[in-house]
Formats: structure tokens, sequence, C-alpha cells
């Protein structure tokens, strides 16, 4: 008897086979004849496998008649075809063994929907509803066609640290890692804390981005990526940002902009060619209850090239497009959500690279441009979701690197390690980094970034 995925067993293919399968019930009905229906799931797919669970089974009165939503067992039977138009098998049951009842009473996903809103209370059990299994199946996708991408491409995969001393986004979002007693700290002669007396012998931090380290290895080794958990302590409540979230950063020696660019494109494409052709079922889901517009978006995507256009030139956009902002246009501002979704959404409906940003409001590490106003800086912007990708090529001139730190707040001595490669060997490079979560965002249409984590971080929310 093979084991089967529920996915599996429904392929007409399966037809004839004696098969185990395992999961949870989804729902019971029992008909006249004295027999039941059983709805099984096991997570491999969106839909459920029916079950005839046959009166003669001798568990039946005793077990078989009490499995409820969110039961779990192990079926054995022979797939055979079904009468309903839904699904192409159904399974006969021999034997079923149940592993544990679910009391109808106390368990939560008992039949009623509920919002999403209420399942981020129960993260331990709503991977078991349809939408978010089906967000996960997608999430998991992504994640594989960012490996699959990357390493097609002769990137190597670097794994950068999560506990680090530097700010890389210089934004002072962090949150510190320390095993110093807050009740108790020890005290430098001003009375401050003493970080050299903490664990690592200075302050430490958790990354907000894996580029500086990522740096290090491109100058060596030509293509690398990093992909993990990344963590801000900004208080941003909003339905795109988390406090803990996945970023995957290519960096790429003797890269420039254009590149980086271009790689981008491609990487988006990819990603979602890749989920469209893969997830058919999971995205007929989204497209029926989530967000009705989602596989054009999609298409669009994956089939329209990109719009390059520069910061500036958006900035004349928007200006002249007569739209009522609730924050003001101006040159050298940072683009609000508002003015993205109206690039995005109302003025090109397709995906967007902006380029060339103001100095002041992008990070050091971007290149400066030969106008001394602007730095080699690109956001994808995508509808819906605004920016999904934010990159640059680096600044290579160990010079203008210093200056620039000076004029963002930094103390050079504490990146001498960052200098050194501009120091020895320096090379033009590039690179970016995808946040997951707001890729998941919008594949999937999912309103809010909570919904396509397994357990989200946001301010005032770490529970399990
Ligand atoms: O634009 P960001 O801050 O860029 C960097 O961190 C660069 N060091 C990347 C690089 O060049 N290697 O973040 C990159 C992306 C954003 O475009 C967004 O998709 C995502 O990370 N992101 C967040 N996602 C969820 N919650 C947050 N708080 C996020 N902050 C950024
Ligand atoms: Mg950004």
């Amino acid at each position: 008897m093979d084991k089967l995925s529920v996915r599996d067993a429904r392929q007409a293919a399966a037809i004839g086979r004696q098969v185990t399968l395992q999961g949870w019930i989804r729902t019971r009905r029992d008909s006249k004849g004295g027999f039941s229906f059983l709805e099984l799931n096991d997570g491999s797919s969106l839909a459920n496998i029916q079950i005839v669970a046959d009166g003669k089974l001798a568990n039946y009165e005793s077990e078989v008649k009490h499995l409820s939503p969110g039961s779990s067992v192990t079926i054995r039977g022979e797939v055979k075809p079904s009468g309903g138009k839904e699904q192409a098998t159904e399974v006969h049951a021999t034997e079923i063994v149940v592993h544990g009842l679910a009391d109808p009473e106390a368990y939560p996903l008992q039949k009623k929907r509920h919002t999403l809103e209420k399942l981020r209370e129960w993260a331990h059990l709503r991977p078991r509803t349809n939408t978010i299994g089906a967000v996960m199946r997608v999430r998991n996708r992504i994640s594989r066609s960012i490996h699959e991408f990357f390493q097609d491409e002769g990137f190597l995969y670097v794994n950068t640290p999560i506990i680090t001393a530097s700010d890389c986004e210089g934004a002072g979002e962090m949150f510190r890692v320390s095993t110093i007693d807050p009740a108790n700290p020890p005290r430098t002669a001003e009375g401050k804390i003493d970080y050299a007396q903490d664990f690592f012998g200075k302050p430490a931090f958790l990354t907000v981005s894996g580029q500086l380290e990522g740096e290090i290895y491109a100058t060596a080794l030509g293509k690398i990526y990093t992909f993990g958990p990344t963590f801000r302590a900004e208080n941003s409540n909003t339905s795109r940002h988390l406090a803990e979230f996945w970023m995957v950063e290519p960096e790429a020696a003797f890269f420039d902009l254009y590149d980086d660019m271009a790689l981008a494109e491609r990487f988006l494409k990819r990603i979602v060619g890749d989920v469209l052709r893969d997830c058919p079922e999971d995205m007929q889901f989204f497209q029926e209850r989530v967000d009705n517009t989602i596989m054009a978006a999609l298409e669009t995507v994956r089939d329209r090239e990109f719009l390059r256009i520069t910061y500036t030139e958006a900035i004349e956009l928007l200006e002249k497009s007569g739209e009522k902002f609730e924050f003001p246009v101006r040159w050298g501002a940072d683009l609000q959500a508002e003015h993205e979704r109206w690039l995005t959404e109302k003025k090109f409906n397709a995906p967007v690279i902006l380029y060339d940003y103001p100095r002041g409001i992008k990070a050091f590490y971007m290149r400066l441009n030969d106008d001394g106003k602007t730095v080699r800086a690109m956001d994808v912007l995508v509808p819906r979701v605004g920016e999904i990708i934010g990159g640059s090529q680096r600044e290579e001139r160990l010079d203008v690197l210093i200056d620039r730190m000076k004029e963002s707040g930094l103390n050079p001595d504490d990146y001498w390690w960052y200098l050194d490669l501009r120091r020895f060997g320096t090379v033009p490079h590039a690179g970016f980094g995808l946040g997951l979560e707001r890729m998941v965002q919008f594949v999937t249409g999912m309103a809010n970034i909570r919904d396509v984590i397994p357990f989200p971080r946001t301010p005032g929310s770490a529970e399990f």
C-alpha cells in the first residue's frame, strides 16, 4: 500500500491503486444508506479528497461517526473514479485509523468562516484554513524560484550574519542584542551603560540587511545572494511592514545600475511565471476569493516590459497629475505610498522602476551621480504593494564614500572593513533587496502582510 498525498490521489492516474492517505478531516456527511462521506485534506493541495466510509468498517459506529473537522486520520483504501463533477477520484476506505479527535465544541475552526484578523489570534491553527494553506504553498514556490533563479544565473548563496554591529541602512531602526541585565547594567564612569562588558564587548544588533557583508563576498566571488530574516524596529503599523521579514539580496561585482535593473526585472518575471505555471489551483482561489484582478496583474508583470523613469521625471508627472495627494509632491522628498500607487496603478498600470533619487533621502552606500544631487538608486514599484525592491549601484570611490558617510552621520572608522573593499581592488558593483513578504502579497493579492508570513512580528505583537 503506497502512501500518497491527497494531491496525487486526486489524479485520474491513481485510479485502481491501493493507497494510504493521512491528514485532517474537513467535513463528515452521513448518508441514509448507513455510510459516510469524509472530506480529507493533508495540505498538499487546496482541494480535499472524498473518502467513502462504509458502515461495515469495524470502528464505524465507535469512531468514524465521531469524526469532526480537525480530526486526524490514516485512511487505507482503493482509489476509484468519482461520480461527482468536482473531482476525478474518491477513495473507498477499507480501514480508518483515528489518531486524534477534535472536540467540535472547542475547535475554533469548526465550520463557520472567520475573518483574517480573527485567524491571526490562532497562528497555530490558521494554516489549516484554505486561505493560509494556499498562501504558504505559493510562498514556498516563490522561495524555490528565488534559489533556482540565482543559481541558474551563476550567483553563489552566501549566509550573512543575523547579529551584527553595523547599521546598513543607517536609519537607526535596530533591535539590540544584549545579555546585560536591564535591572542592573554595568556602568561607565560617566554613568552610561557599559557595552564593553556586554556579550560581544560592544553594542550589537539584529541585522536590517545583509548587504554590507554581501558586498564583501561579491568583491571576491563575483555574484552572490543572501536570503534570510531581517529585522526593523520601525514603529510602522501598516499593511506592508513587519518587524521581522525575509529579504533576498543579490550583489554582483562589475554590475552597474542598468545591469541591476535588468536583473531585477528578469527575477520578478521568473517568479511570477513559475507561480502561474505551478500553482494554478491556488492562484484560481486567490482570483475568485481575494482579488479578481490578480491574474491579469501577474500576466502583465510576466509579459510586459517594465517602465524605467528617473525620480525627477516621476516628480514632474505627479506634479502635473492634477491629483489631490495627502502628502505634497516635492523634489527631494521621499515618495509616499499614494504617489507610488498613482504611478503604478493610475498612470502606467504596470511595474515601474524609478532611479536616480536625491542623495538626501537615500543610504550612504549609493553611488553619487555626476550631477552631485542624485544617487544611483533604483526602486521597483508594483501596483497595490508599491515598493517591492530597493537597490542601487554602490559607491566604489573611497573618498566619495567617506564623505557620504560623514554626511549621513556615520563614523567611517566603524566601517573600516567596508572601506577596505574600496582600498584594495575596488570595482563597480550593484545589488538590490526584495522583501519576500511583499512579493507574496503581490502574487496572492492578500491585503495585509501579516497574513503572508507564518508568525508575524509587528509593534506590540509577538505571540508564539
Ligand atoms: O529598500 P530597503 O530598505 O533596502 C535595503 O535594505 C538594501 N540594503 C537592499 C540592498 O540593496 N541589498 O529594503 C529592501 C526591500 C524593500 O523594497 C521591501 O520589499 C522590503 O525589503 N522591506 C520590508 N518588508 C516588510 N517589512 C518591512 N518593514 C520592510 N522594509 C523593507
Ligand atoms: Mg527602500
